[in-house]
């Protein structure tokens, strides 16, 4: 069936071929992506026209290579000999490297895989994918699901209530409900399951089941052992440069009270700047130059771009490395400290044996955190973006600011967490999950939100509402005192509890 399916499909292939090459500027495909083009243009044409925008349909390789200096894109030092001439196409990114994936699959009697991973765009894009590799968000999934007090707070927010005979308990939600929380963001872990046969509009065809999918995490666990989703900032299939530079592309994951760096930007003066003129701002320059192609930063240029400034001389290479820009982890859990050394934060064990970056009373775990060395050369580095812009002093002046507002959010924290210790001492709380109980709740808010919130805004805004009465400061002393008031109604009672039972045999 399938076979004189496709052959009839190919008798239209010429056709079909002489149509995509009208569209200009398209570069010659491939006699495989012509095939794939055939069936897919009726089956899926918005799939093949964000394709036929996108770069990957006009530049061949060949020709990406040629461009010298600063306008090249293309970052391998050499790209696969069959791949050189023709667009990247369909067949280019789904048939390559088959015997890598797991999921590879007969399709149209080729090799075909759905998950392109970050291996298979490193083919032509290796210096991205290296950096990405040790970047944070690479190593997401683990991050969450190798590190059993994180998986502790997955549990506590996912399952699902049970109240029975008065009782408050509840039971393990399932995976898809993990899958389309936590691990959306951060990335799940695939894995084959089988093959389904499936009653297509082109007849019985076979396709593989994937556990995990779809999903376009940040640190998706790929079936040819790859770790990350270029995706996530680089929607197929028009991988559009205008679209990673733009701050809604990160908004997706960076919004919700506990990583509100979208929202603290939007309130601030760049963020301003950028949607009252960043209408007419060029997102697609090569190299992206200050002042003449953007008039305030976007998350990009702080984080990733390669900047030029005056002259065009380049003041910041791009990184996908984002840590290269970062001396500080300001997210704290739950307190900030250096960044870390690894992006895989799951080995980190602090001074008490636990999987966090400090202990409970701030002592950071400095063997996994880059030195002050280190610090200082990424923050220069993080800095050299601002230069175009403004002033030292005013660039000196706020990062002052954000180093004064890391220790006295840090100090806040560390005085919820000391009232914590007591009401778990007292046992006032269970010393079993450390966030499921309601002033556990009440501890983790102070810091996963207004802790982080308040330096976020002092990060990416200078201050203003973000750092006080929305979600920050204001609510940061609230809730040190609703702990602290909680804590003496409570204890206050226990000791009254206490005075009136009679006394047991001494332990
Ligand atoms: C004879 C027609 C035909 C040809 C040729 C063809 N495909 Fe498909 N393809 C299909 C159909 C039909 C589906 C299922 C669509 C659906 O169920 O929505 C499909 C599905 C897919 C999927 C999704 C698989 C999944 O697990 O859901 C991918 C990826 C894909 N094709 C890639 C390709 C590539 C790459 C080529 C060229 C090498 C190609 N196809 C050639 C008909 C074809
Ligand atoms: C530059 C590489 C690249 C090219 C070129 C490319 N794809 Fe994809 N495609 C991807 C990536 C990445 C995904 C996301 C899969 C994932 O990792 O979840 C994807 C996903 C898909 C899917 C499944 C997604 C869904 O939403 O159902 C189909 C079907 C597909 N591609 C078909 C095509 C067809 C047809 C073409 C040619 C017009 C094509 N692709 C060209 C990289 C590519
Ligand atoms: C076979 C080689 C090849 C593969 C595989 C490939 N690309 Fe590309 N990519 C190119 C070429 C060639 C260009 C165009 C460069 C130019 O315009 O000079 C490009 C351009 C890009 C751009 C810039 C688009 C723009 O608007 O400027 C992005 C982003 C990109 N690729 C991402 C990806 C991702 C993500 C993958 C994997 C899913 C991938 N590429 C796979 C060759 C490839
Ligand atoms: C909307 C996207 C999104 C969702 C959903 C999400 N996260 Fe995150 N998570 C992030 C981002 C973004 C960061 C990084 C924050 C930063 O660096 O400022 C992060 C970081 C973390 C970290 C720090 C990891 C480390 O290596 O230090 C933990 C822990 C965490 N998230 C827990 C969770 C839990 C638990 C859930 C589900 C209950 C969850 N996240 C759901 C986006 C998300
Ligand atoms: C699909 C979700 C997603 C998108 C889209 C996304 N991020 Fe993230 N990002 C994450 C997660 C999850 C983490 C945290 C990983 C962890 O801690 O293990 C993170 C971490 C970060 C970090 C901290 C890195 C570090 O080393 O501490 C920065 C900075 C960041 N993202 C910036 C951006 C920017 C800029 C964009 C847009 C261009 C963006 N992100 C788009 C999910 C996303
Ligand atoms: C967190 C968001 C994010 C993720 C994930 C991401 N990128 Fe990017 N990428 C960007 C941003 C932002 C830019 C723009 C950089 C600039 O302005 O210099 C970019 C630019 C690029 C370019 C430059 C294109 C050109 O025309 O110069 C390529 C190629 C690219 N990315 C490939 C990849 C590959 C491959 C992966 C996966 C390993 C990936 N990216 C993952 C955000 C991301
Ligand atoms: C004006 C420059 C600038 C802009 C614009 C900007 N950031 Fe930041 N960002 C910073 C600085 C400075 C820090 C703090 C440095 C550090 O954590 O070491 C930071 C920290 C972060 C962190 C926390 C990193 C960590 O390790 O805890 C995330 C996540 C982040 N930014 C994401 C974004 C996103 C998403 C956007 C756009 C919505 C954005 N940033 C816009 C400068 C900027
Ligand atoms: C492309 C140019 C550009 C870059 C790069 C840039 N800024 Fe700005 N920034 C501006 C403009 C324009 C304003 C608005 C000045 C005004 O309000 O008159 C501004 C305003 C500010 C403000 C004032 C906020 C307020 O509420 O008044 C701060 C603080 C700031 N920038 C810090 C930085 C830092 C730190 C960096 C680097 C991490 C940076 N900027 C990078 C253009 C830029």
């Amino acid at each position: 069936m399938f076979r004189t399916i496709a052959l009839l499909v190919c008798l239209t292939l010429s056709a079909a071929l002489a149509m995509a090459q009208d569209r200009a500027p398209q570069a010659p495909v491939s006699a495989a992506t012509s095939e794939c083009l055939m069936c897919h243009e009726s089956l899926h044409p918005g799939i093949v026209e964000a394709w036929k925008k996108s770069r990957h349909a006009a530049v061949t390789p060949a020709e990406a290579f040629s461009l010298a200096g600063s306008k090249r894109r293309i970052s391998a030092e050499s790209v696969p000999e069959k791949y050189a001439d023709t667009a990247v196409g369909c067949a280019e990114c789904h048939t390559t490297r088959a015997e890598k994936h797991a999921d590879s699959f007969p399709h149209s009697g080729y090799s075909v895989h759905v998950a392109v991973s970050p291996d298979d765009c490193a083919q032509c894009h290796a210096k991205e994918r290296e950096q990405y590799t040790r970047n944070i968000m690479a190593e997401a999934w683990g991050n969450l699901a190798e590190n059993p007090l994180f998986m502790q707070m997955v549990r506590a927010i996912n399952d699902v209530p049970v109240y029975d005979g008065g009782l408050l308990s509840s039971r393990a939600a399932s995976t898809s409900t993990d899958e389309e929380t936590c691990f959306s963001c951060h990335g799940t872990k695939l894995r084959m399951t089988g093959i389904e046969t499936r009653d297509t509009i082109m007849g019985e065809m076979e396709f593989p089941l994937i556990e995990g999918w779809p999903n376009s995490g940040v640190g998706r666990v790929n079936l040819d052992g790859s770790k990350g989703s270029c995706t996530a900032c680089h929607a197929r299939h028009q991988f559009s440069m205008e679209m990673a530079r733009k701050p809604e592309t990160c908004m997706v994951c960076h919004s919700g009270p506990d990583v509100p760096a979208y929202k603290v930007y939007k309130a601030s003066r760049h963020g301003n700047l950028h949607s009252a003129l960043g209408k007419d701002w060029n997102y697609s320059a090569i190299p992206w130059t200050a002042g003449q192609d953007f008039g305030a930063p976007t998350c990009a240029v702080c984080h990733v771009s390669r900047v030029a400034g005056g002259d065009g001389v380049v003041v910041a290479e791009r990184t996908h490395a984002m840590s290269d820009r970062l001396p500080w982890r300001i997210f704290g859990v739950p307190y900030a400290t250096a960044h870390p050394k690894s992006a895989d934060t799951s080995i980190i064990r602090n001074a008490d044996g636990q999987p966090l970056p400090a202990t409970l009373d701030n002592r950071p775990a400095t063997e996994f955190l880059v030195d002050k060395a280190e610090q200082n050369k990424r923050l220069a580095a993080m800095q050299s973006v601002c230069l175009p812009c403004h002033d030292a002093s005013w660039v000196d002046g706020y990062f002052a600011r954000l180093e004064t507002t890391i220790e006295e959010t840090n100090a806040a924290t560390l005085a919820a967490t000391r009232i914590m210790q007591r009401i778990w001492a007292e046992g006032l709380a269970d010393d079993g999950n450390p966030f499921d109980e309601y002033i556990e709740r009440v501890w983790a808010r102070s810091w996963l939100f207004y802790a982080t919130t308040t330096r976020f805004a002092s990060a990416m805004a200078g201050g203003g509402d973000y750092a006080v009465f929305e979600n920050g400061r204001y609510q940061l002393m609230e809730t040190v005192r609703k702990l602290d008031d909680w804590h003496r109604a409570r204890s206050a009672k226990a000791d009254v509890n206490t005075a009136t039972k009679t006394p047991t045999t001494a332990p």
